[in-house]
């Protein structure tokens, strides 16, 4: 398994550079403006000290007067009959393939394009969190935490994407919702996984993957892992923290349940903020992360009442009754739990 990257900035060496610039060093440890600095493929050694020389700008701003202005389009590449494209990188054929509504209603294309879009954000939020779940479990809170931080602005798009859809009235979604059969968004691989990484463990959501192998076995995998909560519960044990052993050793194919002592642990943390202060900003962004989950959900919530009102859902759910009981479902409630416990700090 690979292990958690160093930042960027240790990688590429990025100081700061002899001759003022910043920027990546060359084999010979030169800066980007310093002597020995690579040059740039394709620029002419002529203009290298036009840049740099006063009479070479001069110059340089002669010659715009006599030739005119070098057209902006001058250089770029046109042809890709050999050559790989923007289009053939990103495969847009079968992206831009794949919303194939099956009606003639307008709004289905809305429908499609909104679930694509979110499945892919959910993609990105799996690798995400899976990141940051590894870096936890090898000590690298700082990866972590810029995992995370990314993985928030993900969620950030995900909630806001129920603003476009919101735009659909409950008139142009029944004009295509019987075209839709049994399928619902609660057969959603990707938000299963997502939902079992963060501890929300529940056998019977691999019911709907029965009939597909390959997908069973990545839930399942998730399912008999340790969640991104139980990773953390470990990080605070190996930091010497009273995590009980009941709650290390747990059944992980079964929900994480609240716990007196790791309450009693997170409010420590939280009032001797100064000491653990990487604790203190791991729990913060575990917060943020259930937060934006919730978030979510709500903005589901609300947008399916407003479309379909209590309706049955294509699933074959209660509907919105449904939605909001999981609402009720917590991933890390001794966070929460904390706060009501928190002293206040004394001045
Ligand atoms: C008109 C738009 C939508 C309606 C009316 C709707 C309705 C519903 C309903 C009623 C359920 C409960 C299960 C069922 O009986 O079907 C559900 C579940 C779900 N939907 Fe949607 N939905 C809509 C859009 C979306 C979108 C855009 C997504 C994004 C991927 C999505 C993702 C989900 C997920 C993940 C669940 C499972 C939630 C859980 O089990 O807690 N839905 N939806």
């Amino acid at each position: 398994m690979p292990r958690c990257p160093r930042p960027a900035y240790a990688r590429r060496g990025w100081r700061r550079a002899r001759g003022g610039g910043c920027g990546p060093r060359n084999a010979a440890g030169a800066g980007p403006r310093g002597p020995a600095s690579g040059r740039r493929k394709n620029a002419r050694p002529d203009r290298a000290w036009a840049r740099r020389c006063p009479l070479g700008t001069l110059l340089a701003r002669l010659r715009h007067r006599i030739n005119g202005p070098r057209a902006v389009t001058q250089g770029i590449t046109t042809d890709f009959s050999r050559k790989m494209s923007y289009g053939d990188y990103l495969k847009l054929d079968q992206l831009l393939g794949a919303q194939e509504p099956l009606s003639g209603e307008h709004d289905e294309m809305l429908f499609i394009c909104i679930h694509h879009v979110q499945e892919i954000w959910l993609k990105l939020l799996n690798h995400e969190l899976e990141l940051a779940m590894r870096c936890i479990r090898e000590d690298q809170l700082r990866p972590a935490f810029k995992a995370m931080a990314r993985a928030g602005r993900i969620q950030g798009q995900l909630i806001g994407a129920w603003d476009v859809l919101a735009t659909m009235t409950p008139h142009d979604y029944l004009a295509f919702r019987d075209k839709l059969g049994s399928s619902s968004g609660f057969q959603s691989w990707q938000y299963r996984l997502l939902e079992f990484r963060l501890g929300a463990k529940d056998e019977f959501m691999l019911k709907p993957h029965a009939h597909r192998p390959d997908l069973l076995g990545v839930l399942e995998k998730a399912m008999a892992e340790p969640s991104i909560y139980d990773e953390t519960l470990r990080l605070l044990a190996r930091r010497g923290l009273p995590v009980p052993a009941e709650v290390l050793e747990r059944d992980l194919t079964k929900p994480h349940q609240e716990n007196e002592a790791v309450t009693a642990i997170w409010t420590g943390i939280y009032e001797g903020a100064e000491e653990g202060f990487d604790l203190y900003e791991l729990a913060e962004e575990l917060v943020d992360l259930e937060d934006a989950f919730q978030t979510w959900r709500f903005r589901h919530m609300r947008t399916v009442e407003r479309i379909i009102g209590y309706r049955m859902g294509t699933g074959g759910s209660a509907g919105v009754a449904y939605l909001r009981q999981a609402l009720e479902r917590r991933f890390f409630p001794e966070l929460f739990e904390a706060r009501t416990r928190i002293k206040q700090p004394s001045v």
